[in-house]
């Protein structure tokens, strides 16, 4: 855990999932440098926690981010360059980079209000799950700013191009269940089966190799943006490098319970559940 007490964030970890609470709920948990440079200190330490299987990311009380705090990290930091560039750099590096290729797998769980700036984290956590009356906003528009601080790059990768302009351009708000349509989260539930539907989907993590897991989002997110010959070259290294970090041997396992034992057989997986 970092040296410092946390002050903006809670932490709580119980069954290999490592819960972090954006904690400002009197400001709808914006995103103030506090709470930025006490994010970037913790992702570094959960990179090589052993009891950290699985991030979540959630927000106490009606939010999950209210988006970049318009005081503190607007109005304060226009007056302080050198705070605005640290603030500015740290959350591009966790909210962007780091979360985004951590080893850890995460979730993001959307319990309430999202907002411009979240939608950086939102975008990089590898899945989200929204409370269905979770209400979103890119709402830049109405402060007379641009999605900036990479906030119209992870829409357009995420959205299709016609939904992140349009709700860039109106500022207009949505809810879970439309993010889910737009593919912004994985899938909105009804309130009060979100923190269930999260630990039934973070099991579901938990139950691959954690490097095999690491490995396979590290490489869908990287593809993306890579050409086709040069996505076949980094895939065929990267696999080759799996085979060396993998030492529980999955591969080869896997392959010789289903060959040798006949004891295996993930095609019937699909038919037995359901995709949640
Ligand atoms: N930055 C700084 N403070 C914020 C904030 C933000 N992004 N969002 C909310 N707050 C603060 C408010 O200023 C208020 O502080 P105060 O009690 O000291 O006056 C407090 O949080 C509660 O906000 P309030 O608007 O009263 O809460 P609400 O529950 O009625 O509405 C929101 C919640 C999120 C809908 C509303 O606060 C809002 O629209 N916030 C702006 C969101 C936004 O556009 N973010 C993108 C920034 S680029």
């Amino acid at each position: 855990m970092p040296q410092k007490p946390l002050t903006t964030l809670t932490v709580e970890k119980t069954e290999g999932i490592t819960w972090i609470t954006f904690n400002r709920p009197e400001k709808r948990n914006a995103f103030n440098p506090t709470l930025i440079f006490e994010m970037e200190e913790l992702l570094l330490e959960l990179e090589t926690d052993d009891e950290t299987k699985v991030i979540v990311l959630t927000g106490a009380g009606n939010s999950w981010s209210a988006g970049m705090d318009l005081k503190e990290f607007f109005r304060e930091a226009d007056e302080s360059p050198a705070l605005r560039y640290r603030s500015f750099s740290s959350f591009e590096r966790w909210a962007g980079e780091v979360l985004s290729m951590s080893r850890k797998p995460s979730i993001a769980m959307v319990n309430g209000y999202c907002f411009g700036g979240a939608f950086i984290p939102l975008c990089s956590c590898d899945l989200a799950i929204a409370a269905e009356d979770a209400v979103f906003g890119l709402s830049e528009i109405n402060w007379g700013v641009i999605p900036g601080g990479a906030v119209a790059k992870v829409i357009t990768d995420t959205m299709d191009i016609r939904d992140a302009l349009y709700y860039a351009m109106t500022g207009k708000t949505f809810d879970g269940k439309r993010a889910a349509e737009l593919k912004l989260v994985t899938y909105a539930v009804p309130r009060e089966k979100l923190r269930e539907e999260t630990i039934l989907l973070a099991r579901q993590l938990m139950e691959k190799n954690p490097t095999v897991l690491a490995f396979t989002k590290q490489a869908i997110k990287t593809v993306r943006h890579l050409s086709h010959s040069d996505a076949l070259e980094y895939l065929g290294a990267k696999s080759m490098a799996l085979r060396f970090a993998d030492r529980a041997g999955t591969r080869d396992e896997g392959i010789r319970k289903f060959i040798d034992e006949k004891e295996f057989r993930p095609g019937f997986e699909p038919v037995k559940g359901k995709d949640r």
